[in-house]
């Protein structure tokens, strides 16, 4: 009744923000991510007869409140959905990444919960199962189940039957890098959670985030089936500008930038004039990634490390989807 699953975290090119569904974790939009193999979480699951309620740990830490209640209801709903009986678990789990800091902790940390959870339990998933069930934990979760290039498919049921991810190109079809840029491992303030429920809520840009989806995908997707780099940096980019300006929207009006992060977009920028293809994007914190190709790592590394505020850069390729240790 134990196990051991490793997950890599990915980071979305078109993002994901909004929920149609908050019980379910149902999207507004469809969003493609790349899987990265510098930031991953590993996690063990053991079930236990005996135990009261189930145990989580983090980094060593034993964890409680709202973090336990997290990977306690999903643990519920595994139990729930099935047919496992009353039984708990320990979970124990160490995240190379840093924990909600906009550095998609928790879609490398439900990835891993739900693959070594079920496979503790015996349960054989196939990976649309898998992708389903994690996507309930963290809707970003769903697609750290695989490697490379992913899209995570919005589906239309009201049950969500049809809403999870699909790959679109493994980790080996494209060697295209991404750097980490960290400004502040500190957990953010707003959460994605309440970050997009809020903007969904009262933004008055929300309605034209939505709508500019389809086509970002489109393009994205062709870009990537001709490695056309500057296509997919230049939709990646504009996407992930068009997300944090429906925050500016909201009500009480919030942003996760902070001066440093301006600053590493507009050291990007300046790359570029000077003929380095290197394109940003940003998720749900201060914390700055850069994508950029192989040719080019030493001369965005070591411009990005120069930047004031910056506290370390982590360089990453394209990464795995699940394994089970
Ligand atoms: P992030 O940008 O890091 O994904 P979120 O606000 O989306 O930030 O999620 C952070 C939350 O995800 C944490 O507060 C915790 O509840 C959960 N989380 C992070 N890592 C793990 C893990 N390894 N196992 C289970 N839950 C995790
Ligand atoms: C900005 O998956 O962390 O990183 O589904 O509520 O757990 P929940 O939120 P989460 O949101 C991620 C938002 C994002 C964009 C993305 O990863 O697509
Ligand atoms: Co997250």
């Amino acid at each position: 009744m134990k196990a051991t699953a490793k997950a890599h975290t990915n980071i979305a090119l078109i993002k994901y923000w909004g929920k149609r569904d908050e019980s379910l974790i149902l999207p507004m939009n469809n969003s493609l991510s790349l899987t990265l193999d510098g930031f991953h979480t590993t996690t063990t699951v053991e079930f236990q007869e005996g135990l009261e309620k189930d145990t989580f740990s983090l980094n060593s830490v034993g964890a409680e409140g709202v973090e336990l209640e997290r990977v306690s209801v999903f643990l519920d709903l595994i139990r729930s959905q099935y047919d496992i009986g009353p039984i708990h678990a320990q979970v124990q789990s160490t995240n190379t990444v840093p924990t909600a800091a906009g550095f998609a902790s928790s879609a490398s940390g439900f990835a891993a919960l739900a693959a070594a959870a079920t496979r503790a339990l015996g349960l054989e998933l196939d990976d649309t199962e898998l992708s389903r069930l994690t996507r309930q934990g963290s809707g970003s979760a769903c697609r750290s189940v695989y490697g490379g290039f992913v899209e995570w498919q919005m589906g239309e049921r009201a049950d969500g039957m049809d809403s999870y991810a699909v790959q679109v190109a493994p980790a080996n079809y494209w060697d295209v890098r991404m750097a980490g840029v960290v400004l502040s491992d500190k957990m953010k303030k707003v959460s994605s959670r309440e970050g997009m429920k809020r903007t969904v809520d009262t933004s008055p840009f929300y309605n034209a985030w939505v709508d500019s989806i389809a086509p970002d995908l489109a393009g994205i997707k062709d870009g990537i089936r001709e490695q056309n780099f500057e296509k997919v940096g230049e939709i990646a980019e504009a996407n992930c500008l068009k997300m944090h300006a429906t925050t500016l929207g909201a009500v009480p009006p919030f942003t996760y930038w902070l001066d440093s992060t301006m600053a590493v977009m507009q050291t990007v920028r300046s790359m570029r004039d000077a003929g380095v293809p290197a394109y940003f994007t940003i998720d749900a914190g201060p914390n700055v990634k850069v994508l950029y190709l192989p040719e080019n790592e030493e001369a965005v590394h070591t411009t990005l490390r120069n930047i004031p505020g910056v506290a370390d850069v982590i360089l990453s390729r394209t990464g795995q989807g699940i394994t089970y240790l």
